[in-house]
């Protein structure tokens, strides 16, 4: 397996507890018999992890969070923070998504805080970055990703950095059934690599997995893995199925 490669599922606000559970359990029976050629992350929302029997955890699965507070602890009323993720079966937390960033007003120095929250918590952060249609449309969308990487990453020790997932994900493709191009991606892709590599040296950002995100699904995803730069998928919608989820992971066999 190319250790980069990653395929995560950002289950949002779907599901019940009971229908989440089922699922996690139609994954692992899909996976019982088969090697992923990649790691497989799911996200559920953070409740659910408190569910999951860490007596008993799935074989080829881990979990993640949606989110964490940018604050330690204490009077923070409906937030979770970083170390109370960490206290359940969660290795990984997705932070910067464009849905927190576009209704709860996350901004680059919330994000940092955020990032800094999950690392210290000995969380693996899946940092979302991704451009408009506006800024696509305006030419400016290479400039606007590495900016976002900048201002909530850039701040890190290249130890600290080591332990980052980055995701790609064009606000314009999310849930809208506009896969990015296997070519719009991979230009990206590589865009991000490169302006690592000018921060942290090429062997860092050789190691670094990247995502795409943006109705990536069981049709698209083998042609957008196998461009050099992309890592894997973060799968919205079509992760809440097991059916349609499965042949995503099988992209890289
Ligand atoms: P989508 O969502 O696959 O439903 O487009 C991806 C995401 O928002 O992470």
């Amino acid at each position: 397996m190319k250790t980069r490669n990653v395929v995560a599922a950002n289950w949002k606000m779907n599901k019940t507890l009971s229908e989440g559970l089922s699922l996690i359990k139609d994954i692992q029976a899909q996976l019982e018999n088969y090697q992923p050629n990649c790691k497989v992350i799911l996200c559920p929302p953070s409740f659910f992890l408190g569910a999951i029997d860490s007596a008993n955890l799935p074989e080829k699965l881990s979990f993640g969070a949606q989110d964490c507070s940018q604050h330690t602890k204490g009077a923070y009323t409906g937030e979770i923070s970083a170390n109370q993720i960490a206290s359940t079966v969660a290795d990984y937390v997705i932070i910067g998504h464009s849905e927190r960033r576009a209704y709860h007003q996350e901004n680059a120095i919330s994000l940092a805080e955020k990032v800094d929250r999950a690392l210290a918590a000995g969380l693996r952060p899946i940092f979302c970055i991704g451009e408009s249609l506006q800024q696509r449309e305006d030419g400016n969308y290479l400039d606007v990703v590495a900016d976002q990487i900048t201002s909530s990453l850039f701040h890190l020790e290249s130890s600290a950095f080591a332990h980052l997932i980055l995701a790609y994900e064009p606000v314009w493709a999310i849930g809208t059934g506009k896969t990015a191009s296997a070519d719009q991606a991979q230009e990206m892709h590589a865009h991000i690599r490169k302006h690592i590599a000018l921060k942290y040296g090429e062997e860092l950002a050789s190691s670094t997995s990247i995502l795409y995100g943006g109705s990536c699904n069981g049709d698209n995803a083998k042609e957008l893995f196998a461009k050099p730069d992309v890592d894997g998928g973060l799968i919205g919608g079509a992760s809440l199925e097991a059916a349609k989820f499965m042949p995503i992971i099988k992209a890289f066999d």
